[in-house]
């Protein structure tokens, strides 16, 4: 598979690794050879295969957060031995992040690594997860503790698989959407702004926009850092409070990094940020309808706590805010991205402008309790 010059269609990622071709659009016949392409989906994302996917060398996965995991990373390897897979195959991912993440450790570290193709099906894994490489299982309590970077051949974005997609899990992928403009400054998050509508959802006429800027903007970071060196550590914006309300709410990945956007904020504004910069974008957030807060996630935990499957990920008793808030800090004292007691936290100063400070795990969780 070649990747074409950049197009209105097609976006190329070139980091040292790899060069990844990012297309918009219906799936097409040239994307895969159906001779030698295993695919993993789930039971609803099944129907986004591509017409001329062979129904023998599909790898069926659990639904959402449970695909990321050690058990389901061997049945993908063994459905590969199964068709006889070798080095010259393709594993294709079609669905959300989760199963994104999973396929592309899959491809990665199947006979030392094979042609990855991802076909993400929700807002998120569109904007977010399927683009940079980075791929993962979680581990015990602990989320993407088992990856490696590996860039994707392609990922094929076609916008009109986000018909099905319920506005809860479209909000969810507007997080990090909303994210990367924090990061990306005033262009993008006044496009945002413009492109939800009064109740909150996004105007269908601006998702594919929305889209391709997100991917651009991670595009930019990816490849000026793809490894996470340094600067890339930028896109973990919400995400140490975010992974922290992740595991003890078992809320969405969507809506705990909206909450831990909500929170940096208020932390930022107290280490002398914006708080014009801070009302803005919480009040985006809370137009789209996400949580800002922590009180706001546990409320939002116990509403989504009949939609979704929690499995042994929910440790806390989420109708308590003290035990909630306890969780929460016993989550963030084991964060995997720790320095001894002490976090590199990326603090949001103002639209556009991010800086990173070691700030030990006691003075955040002072600041959650206070
Ligand atoms: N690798 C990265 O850089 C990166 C970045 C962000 C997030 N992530 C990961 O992505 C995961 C979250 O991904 P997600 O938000 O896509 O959720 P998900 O993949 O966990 O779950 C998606 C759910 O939506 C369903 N679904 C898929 N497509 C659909 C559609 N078009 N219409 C209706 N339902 C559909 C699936 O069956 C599944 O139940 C987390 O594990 C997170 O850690 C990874």
């Amino acid at each position: 598979m070649k990747s074409g010059p950049e197009t209105n269609d097609s976006i190329v990622l070139k980091t040292a690794s790899k060069e990844s071709l990012i297309k918009f659009g219906p799936f097409e016949e040239a994307d895969f050879d159906p001779n030698k392409t295993a695919m993993v989906a789930d039971s609803f994302s099944v129907r986004f295969l591509p017409k001329t996917a062979r129904a023998e060398q599909l790898i069926l996965v659990p639904r959402g957060e449970a695909a990321k995991s050690l058990k389901v990373l061997e049945q993908v390897y063994a459905g590969l031995l199964a068709m006889a897979a070798d080095r010259s195959w393709s594993l294709m991912a079609v669905g959300g992040g989760s199963i994104c993440d999973l396929a592309g450790l899959a491809a990665a570290t199947w006979m030392r690594g094979i042609n990855c193709i991802l076909l993400p099906t929700t807002l998120l894994s569109m904007l977010d997860a399927s683009i940079g490489g980075k791929t993962a299982v979680d581990y015990q309590a602990y989320k993407n503790l088992i990856g490696v970077f590996s860039q994707p051949a392609m990922v094929r974005i076609d916008i009109s698989s986000l018909k099905s997609l319920d506005k809860k899990s479209m909000a969810g992928g507007m997080a990090e959407a909303v994210k990367h403009a924090v990061l990306g400054g005033k262009a993008m998050l006044d496009s945002i702004e413009n492109a939800i509508a009064a109740n909150g959802s996004v105007k269908t006429e601006k998702l594919e926009d929305i889209v391709k800027e997100s991917i651009l903007f991670k595009k930019s970071v990816v490849e000026a850092d793809e490894r996470e060196k340094g600067f890339r550590s930028i896109l973990n914006l919400g995400h140490s409070f975010g992974h922290a309300i992740e595991a003890a709410s078992g809320l969405p990945h969507g809506y705990a990094v909206s909450a831990g956007l909500g929170l940096a904020f208020d932390l930022a504004v107290k280490r002398g940020a914006s708080l014009a910069a801070s009302g803005k974008v919480k009040r985006l957030l809370k137009k789209i309808g996400l949580p800002t807060s922590l009180e706001e996630a546990r409320l939002e935990a116990i509403t989504l706590s009949g939609a979704i499957d929690f499995g042994d990920r929910l440790r806390t008793n989420i109708s308590d805010p003290d035990s909630f808030v306890k969780a929460v800090e016993g989550s963030l004292a084991n964060d995997k991205k720790r320095c001894g007691n002490s976090i590199n936290f990326v603090l949001p100063m103002d639209i556009g402008q991010v800086k990173t400070e070691l700030l030990s795990i006691d003075y955040l969780i002072a600041f959650l309790t206070a």
